[in-house]
């Protein structure tokens, strides 16, 4: 193994606004923490997976407004498709939070009092640039102008100016140790992200406006019953909230600070300067590790109501599958780099690779094992260019896919992997074992079961990409579920095992079928 680190890892996704749908870019982020959670708990390490829904704020606010109904109705309706979608895309949380739970509130209130205890918070009055969109503050300096002369955030979002009491929090007070972390290897990646967060801390912080008196919609700042918290206060907390803070719980203990925040690039600030300086603040660690990673593109266009080309992620995993779904995200983007699909990216990718490829040398060995060995495995001693391709995979699946998976190079890890069931096939092809059935059937055995091992390699590999299907093709493969573990990769006795168990292998059925593009692609 690559990394033999089997301390606890607490994983979190960005919580998402519920004042939509989700799209593509929130299945996106699930995905890649569900990979990370997968992979790490069949790494053998102990894991806390948390995601959820931001319910606050302004944004949140004026859009139940627009639609005449209440905030809570309009979080309620749209938090349940976020955990819908979750659910459907295998996304294996294990607390999907919701800030307006009341577990939340508290969690909220005490961070918010302990910075108030350390002297971080003040009463003065806000005047200046606010966007909603972002919900964020900026100055006047980081400010365009559109081409009709609109001020537009750095995101290009609209700005509102805003006059108001308000808490603010002595950001400035960070400003040397923030350095010091932002300079820390390994704390904020892809590296890129680096420079932009050095350069703003650099260029000198001013406290942060943290609470807000113009709307309700919040968690009420405690003792001040006309201030709600400024949104990321209380949504930056639920990372805390999920392991019983304030509390000191067992899993405060064992999983915080957190191994990694996994977010999008354009929240890298709140998550790298505002967060930790919180953190600093009320004497709690910081996380170990803060990742941005890249857009979704839809056919290289950023996905938008007005161009009409937003995409259901739930369209997306009903057409395609969702193991193909999640594979072709893996894959096909660079981990930290905007990345694009479309209909014909998703299809052509699995089918070259899963159906193609992986699926038909499956379904290829484990028939001909069926059809001529009537599914029976025995011991057998391999051959050097059996041997050989033995060690091609297991390099691939044990060493290769794992390293490059710990540093999230997800898509460099599968490359490894399909170049080993590429090699596979290529043995397939040589060894011909068809035709040695009636020639030499002793040796048409131990090709097969040669692939067989193979198999089940490969198949241990790929679960954190593809859980379904890999569990379906362990399951024909007779491997228990306590055999699937990358440790279980170097095992040298689960075929002995496997063969005295008198385990039979029965017809099996294709697990990657081919796609088809769809009739209509109107994206
Ligand atoms: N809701 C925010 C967004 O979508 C993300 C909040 S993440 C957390 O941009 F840090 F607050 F948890």
């Amino acid at each position: 193994m690559a990394d033999t680190d089997t301390s606890p890892f607490y994983i979190t996704t960005a919580i998402n606004y519920p004042n939509g749908r989700p799209h593509i870019g929130h299945a996106y982020e699930g995905i890649a923490a569900d990979v990370i959670a997968r992979f790490q708990r069949l790494r053998g390490r102990k894991v806390r997976f948390q995601t959820g829904t931001d319910e606050h704020g302004l944004k949140m606010a004026r859009k139940a407004e627009e639609q005449g109904r209440t905030p809570r109705e309009l979080a309620d309706e749209m938090s349940g498709y976020f955990h819908e979608m979750d659910k459907k895309l295998n996304i294996s949380f294990d607390r999907f939070i919701r800030t307006v739970e009341p577990d939340h509130h508290r969690a909220s209130q005490a961070i918010w009092e302990r910075m108030e205890a350390a002297g971080d918070l003040y009463l003065d009055r806000y005047e200046g640039w606010y966007s909603i969109r972002d919900e964020a503050y900026y100055d006047e300096s980081e400010l365009k102008e559109s081409e009709g002369g609109e001020k537009l955030s750095p995101q290009d979002t609209p700005v509102e100016w805003t006059v108001e009491e308000s808490w603010f929090f002595r950001l400035s007070k960070y400003q040397q140790p923030l350095l010091e972390l932002l300079k820390t290897p390994g704390f904020l990646e892809p590296v890129s992200r680096r420079n932009e967060m050095i350069a703003f801390v650099e260029g000198g912080l001013r406290d942060l406006s943290v609470s807000r008196t113009s709307f309700d919609w919040g968690v009420k700042v405690p003792g001040s019953d006309n201030h709600v918290m400024y949104v990321w206060v209380d949504a930056l907390t639920n990372y805390l909230t999920g392991l019983g803070f304030p509390d000191e719980t067992p899993e405060m203990a064992e999983f915080w600070p957190a191994s990694l925040h996994l977010i999008g690039k354009d929240i890298v600030r709140f998550h790298t300067i505002y967060w930790p300086a919180f953190l600093m603040s009320v004497k709690l660690p910081v996380p170990k590790a803060v990742f941005g990673h890249g857009f979704l593109l839809n056919r290289g266009q950023k996905e938008s109501k007005s161009i009409g080309n937003v995409t259901d992620p739930l369209t997306l995993a009903d057409e395609y599958g969702v193991d193909n779904l999640r594979y072709f995200l893996i894959r096909e983007v660079a981990f930290g780099q905007d990345g694009s699909y479309s209909p014909e990216t998703i299809v052509n990718r699995a089918n070259a690779e899963l159906a193609n490829s992986f699926g038909n040398l499956a379904q290829r060995t484990l028939s001909m094992i069926v059809k001529n060995m009537d599914g029976v495995l025995k011991a057998f001693e391999p051959a050097e260019a059996d041997a050989a391709l033995l060690q091609t995979v297991r390099n691939a699946c044990s060493i290769d896919l794992p390293r490059e998976f710990e540093s999230l190079a997800f898509s460099v890890g599968i490359e490894a992997w399909i170049k080993a069931v590429y090699a596979c096939n290529q043995y397939v092809d040589e060894q011909a074992p068809w035709g040695l059935k009636k020639t030499d059937p002793d040796r048409m055995a131990v090709v097969l079961q040669t692939l067989f091992l193979t198999l089940r390699d490969l198949a241990i590999a790929i679960q954190p990409v593809v859980p379904e299907k890999s569990a379906m093709l362990l399951d024909q493969l007779g491997i228990p579920e306590s055999d699937r573990s990358f440790a279980a990769l170097d095992d040298s006795d689960w075929y002995p095992r496997l063969v005295e168990s008198g385990f039979i292998l029965t017809k099996p059925s294709p697990i990657f079928p081919r796609l088809d593009l769809p009739e209509e692609t109107d994206a």
